[in-house]
């Protein structure tokens, strides 16, 4: 059995003191599971956004991208049945009013070994009563009836006190992709099999959020949808599975540490729906999901919008309701499964261990850091640093010994580090290091910019 280095303490310490993520509203005390994504961070999750986006828009034949808002007509909820279905069943200890939702209680009490998704709220009680399964926080089994609770966030829009009208932040993009169908069919001229994608912030009450940026109230989705043609449908569910999983491979995620699991209870709108699991460092859990979601999404807005939104077959003038293949996964749990995967500690030859987060170098905050080797070089790496900066995101560090300094850009990820020294200022000539071998190789900062780009394309 493989023994990663990876735990979720080292992973959050080392975010933080990196700054790669930071925890919410910090110098308030804090604010439960927000979490703020400093310079690195945020360069790494724009990579990790930006090679989606070229991956699913970019380089497919007929996909197409919206940026919708957040707060949309309450009527959307609706139709899509959140206002009336998209809630988790939750159950409060009565001894110290700890809150818990009734199906983790299960899967934890049961080692993962009982599946709640396929139970119904009598059959959890049921479970939880003749099993005795105790309340995590306090150790006593003593729980209320479980109720349901509606995971979105309501807020108000008027401009009178009495004018207010009910309105919910997203719970998903997904929405705003389907009200947009036949803006961007029309618009594109797009023929029906063709794409809608978007990537932007999702909102949810969760009950039990937690486990770093995996499970938050506030998150990024990237998502996809697939208009098709009914009877095309399961050929495409097959081919998103295929595409979403050689995203991951690509990303540099190993096979083993990722698992296709299907659901058992299916969404009330779909057909088929399957997960990507990753290998966690908490344990195996979803990181995207891929839905046949049917009509059933363009059919409810029809319904509620009372506007038609068949699509018309240019060729033979069918009309008909494409059926919807979605992809959607958090940028922010692919961000955390991303650090996760390339957290490695090396022991070097010495005894001394090295943090090394072994990116894609695509993926990479930054491509290259500029060091010279004493203070009195920094005009000559200056020059070489505006040279590489107008080419990608490049870091200067002058501070503190050359191994202190090769040991920063290791524990960020930066893939290649280049050292002016004496040399340099003969020849022209710097010492480029690469992160994951320590190898290292004398170019010209031309030849470095050469390298540097071929090895960044993603
Ligand atoms: N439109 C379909 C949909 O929203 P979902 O399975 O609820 O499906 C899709 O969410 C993806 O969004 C998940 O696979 C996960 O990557 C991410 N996600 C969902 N809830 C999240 C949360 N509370 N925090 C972070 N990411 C979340």
């Amino acid at each position: 059995m493989e023994k990663r280095a990876v735990t979720m303490d080292k992973l959050v310490a080392l975010c933080k003191a990196r700054g790669i993520i930071f925890p919410g509203s910090e110098i308030y005390g804090g604010m439960g599971n927000t979490w703020d994504y400093g310079p690195v961070g945020v360069e790494i999750k724009n990579n990790l956004k930006r090679a989606w986006w070229k991956r699913f828009v970019q380089e497919s034949d007929n996909s197409y991208g919206v940026d919708a808002a957040i707060l949309m007509n309450s009527r959307v909820w609706d139709a899509s049945g959140h206002t009336t279905s998209f809630s988790d069943p939750k159950m409060d200890c009565k001894e110290c009013k700890s809150r818990h939702r009734a199906d983790t209680l299960i899967e934890g009490h049961s080692k993962g070994k009982v599946n709640p998704d396929t139970m119904t709220n009598e059959e959890m009680e049921a479970y939880i009563e003749e099993h005795k399964v105790a309340c995590p926080i306090c150790g006593k089994h003593n729980w209320t009836n479980i109720r349901t609770f509606n995971l979105m966030f309501e807020t108000s829009r008027g401009v009178t006190d009495e004018s207010q009208n009910k309105i919910y932040l997203r719970p998903e993009t997904a929405q705003g992709e389907f009200v947009n169908f036949l803006n961007v069919q029309r618009t594109t001229r797009a023929k029906v099999p063709f794409g809608i994608a978007q990537i932007g912030k999702a909102f949810r009450n969760e009950i039990t959020p937690g486990n770093f940026i995996f499970r938050t109230i506030e998150f990024e989705q990237m998502e996809h949808q697939w208009f098709c043609k009914q009877g095309t449908d399961e050929e495409f569910y097959k081919e998103f599975k295929e595409k979403a999983w050689q995203f991951l491979l690509d990303l540099g995620f190993k096979k083993e540490h990722l698992r296709f699991k299907d659901h058992d209870k299916l969404a009330h709108y779909a057909k088929e729906a399957c997960d990507i699991q990753y290998d966690f460092p908490m344990g195996w859990s979803e990181l995207n999901g891929i839905h046949n979601r049917t009509d059933y999404d363009l059919s409810r807005h029809q319904e509620f919008s009372g506007k038609t939104l068949t699509y018309i077959d240019p060729m033979n003038g069918e009309r008909y309701i494409p059926y919807v293949i979605e992809y959607s996964i958090g940028a922010d749990r692919l961000m955390l499964a991303t650090l996760s995967e390339a957290y490695d500690e090396e022991t070097l030859e010495g005894g001394d261990v090295r943090n090394v987060l072994r990116f894609h170098p695509a993926i990479a905050a930054y491509k290259a850091a500029v060091l010279p080797l004493q203070k009195n070089l920094s005009e000559k790496a200056k020059e070489v640093l505006q040279k590489l900066k107008k080419r990608f995101p490049v870091i200067y560090d002058e501070a503190g010994s050359i191994g202190k300094r090769y040991r920063r850009q290791d524990e960020i990820g930066t893939p290649f580090c280049l050292t002016i020294d004496f040399d340099t200022l003969e020849d022209g000539t710097v010492t480029l290091r690469d992160r994951d071998s320590m190898e290292q190789i004398r170019l010209t900062p031309e030849e470095a910019i050469k390298f540097i780009e071929e090895k960044i394309a993603f």
